[in-house]
């Protein structure tokens, strides 16, 4: 399946054609302090500045959060776009054009296609005026959101090339319109295009509510929030970010002026969500159904934020509505509540009054593991809510891990990285900067660090050491990569962390080894490699 792909002699020359500095400036202020520029990171809250441009080494790194990379990733983590667009919007603001490739344009027409069709089904709107009426649903917004009806048969109307309209989900193999006599809600990616489509029944039937094209090359669920596009500005502009679970509730909430409304697409939110929502806030606010079923998808959504170290906010709902149910009804209670959100243990706390004692247990326990985890992510935050938890509800530290059982050992579940060891740091660093490959073939495997043996395996595959390429094939290990190029080195060190590199990878063949003179040869070297002598390797024939 076509992915976008930049030729990378394109990314290089672009990055020596545009200065960093220029880059960031365009976004945040920079002041100069020696040879590199500083200033307060976009990208966690801070009152003294730790993030450093470095115009020498055209790469930007934030000593307080981590964050690093090139003019490239900073505009893409800073808009939150994709490595593609982010190349994009650079080379635009330095006035260079981007070589397209022919899967790319092919991902071009279809995103066009897709605009296409949500006009045409935006142009027979009016055969659901009356149940937009009823929704309150205005014509200012059902444009913004490009709102609209398929009519019967719509595949042949559409206009666009029936392989385009199967990637888009619009129409099976078959030619099977799965959408018609719906509700037709475009699904736009972060930047504005139409990638997929969601269509809800009109009149009651057994069909399900909502029909949602599925996954594909433009369209992944996990990536894409529903109103992002349409939230875009306030968002960038305010920082906030209001997380709510339908397609009719972002609509609605946008039509009562709270435009900073997002939404996961019929599934909850994932941790990927979180991701890109941490980007742009520090204090999401959630907003779930005022009922049993959505305050555990308060608990489990801030429980995804406090995984990240992040406490959420929480726009408590009155039992039996919905945001979009409250808005229509009552918007100036929406607005006050919106404006007042309530920090999320507090909410939890709260909640002790309004729960009986079987619901409210199982929201305690469903934190737990969250809470648990927060001990590493934010120990501050995690003594706070200890404290707290333990004056209302007599909660101790154990009781949270008796009821964490999973912690750490969840499926599919991202492990936690490990800090790199400082050696590790230092040998790639001579790897990456001076292209030298040790003596020896090393095996990935003696790295502790994931993100070195990732770098180290892909030098020696590809053969490639040029940073701008690593960081484009393995956008994770940027911070790594800026951190490495910043730190200064003696000599002396870098020989250090070489012997170790190779003492662990002697020793990783020792433990395989069978023959015993072998293995005596792999000892020796491995005393001498100890006391720093590099040349053990050079002689050994193991
Ligand atoms: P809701 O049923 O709460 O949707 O499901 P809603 O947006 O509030 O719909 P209205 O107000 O009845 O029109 C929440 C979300 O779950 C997904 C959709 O993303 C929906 O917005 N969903 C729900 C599906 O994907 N399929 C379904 O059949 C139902
Ligand atoms: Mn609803």
């Amino acid at each position: 399946m076509g992915s976008r792909k930049i030729p990378r002699s394109f990314v290089q020359e672009l990055l020596s054609q545009v200065d960093i500095v220029d880059i960031i400036s365009r976004y945040i202020n920079l002041k100069q302090v020696g040879r590199n520029f500083s200033a307060l990171c976009p990208f966690h809250p801070e009152k003294t500045p730790s993030f450093v441009v470095s115009p020498e080494k055209q790469i930007f790194k934030c000593f307080g959060c981590g964050v690093g990379g090139n003019a490239i990733t900073f505009v893409e983590k800073y808009e939150n776009i994709s490595f593609y667009e982010a190349v994009k919007r650079v080379a635009e603001i330095a006035g260079i054009e981007v070589p397209v490739s022919d899967g790319e344009e092919e991902l071009e027409e279809i995103e066009e296609f897709g605009y296409k069709a949500a006009k045409f089904f935006y142009s027979h709107i009016g055969e659901i005026s009356d149940y937009l009426a009823e929704r309150r649903i205005d014509e200012k917004t059902a444009e913004k959101f490009l709102l609209g009806y398929a009519p019967k048969g719509y595949g042949k109307e559409l206009g666009i090339p029936v392989k385009a309209a199967k990637e888009l989900g619009l129409i099976s193999r078959g030619g099977k319109e799965f959408f018609a006599e719906r509700l037709i809600i475009p699904i736009f990616s972060h930047n504005g295009k139409v990638i997929a489509f969601a269509g809800r029944v009109l009149k009651g039937s057994e069909e399900p509510k909502y029909i949602n094209s599925p996954e594909s090359s433009l369209f992944k669920k996990s990536r894409t929030l529903y109103g992002f596009y349409q939230s875009r500005d306030r968002i960038l502009k305010e920082r906030k970010v209001l997380i709510v679970e339908g397609y009719f509730d972002v609509i609605s909430l946008h039509r009562s002026g709270v435009d900073f409304s997002v939404a996961p697409m019929g599934t909850s939110l994932t941790e990927n969500h979180v991701k890109i929502v941490k980007r742009y806030t520090q204090t999401p606010l959630l907003m779930f159904d005022g009922d049993k079923a959505g305050r555990k998808a308060v608990v489990r959504s801030a429980g995804l934020f406090l995984k990240e170290g992040i406490e959420s906010l929480v726009v408590p709902v009155p039992e039996g509505e919905d945001p979009d149910s409250l808005a229509r009804k009552d918007p100036e209670l929406l607005k006050n509540l919106v404006n007042k959100p309530v920090l999320f243990l507090d909410w939890l706390l709260g909640l002790s009054k309004e729960l009986n004692e079987s619901e409210l247990k199982e929201l305690l326990e469903q934190s737990a593991p969250f809470l648990v985890q927060l001990r590493i992510s934010n120990p501050f935050l995690y003594n706070d809510y200890l404290s707290k938890l333990r004056a209302e509800f007599g909660i101790e530290e154990e009781w949270l891990k008796l009821h964490s059982p999973l912690v750490g050992k969840r499926e599919g579940e991202k492990e936690e990285t490990l800090p790199v060891p400082p050696y590790e740091k230092v040998f790639l660093k001579t790897v990456v900067e001076k292209g030298e490959l040790p003596p020896i073939d090393l095996s990935p495997n003696i790295f502790l660090s994931k993100e070195v043996a990732k770098v180290y395996t892909f030098i020696k595959e590809v053969g490639e050491r040029d940073l701008f390429t690593i960081q484009a094939e393995y956008p994770e290990v940027a911070p790594l990569l800026s951190e490495i190029v910043l730190m200064d080195t003696t000599e002396e060190e870098e020989k250090a962390a070489l012997c170790r590199v190779l003492k662990k990878e002697l020793e990783r063949r020792l433990r395989k080894e069978k023959d015993l003179h072998d293995k005596v040869e792999l000892k020796k070297a491995i005393i001498r490699l100890s006391r720093g002598e590099i040349d053990a390797v050079k002689t050994l024939k193991v």
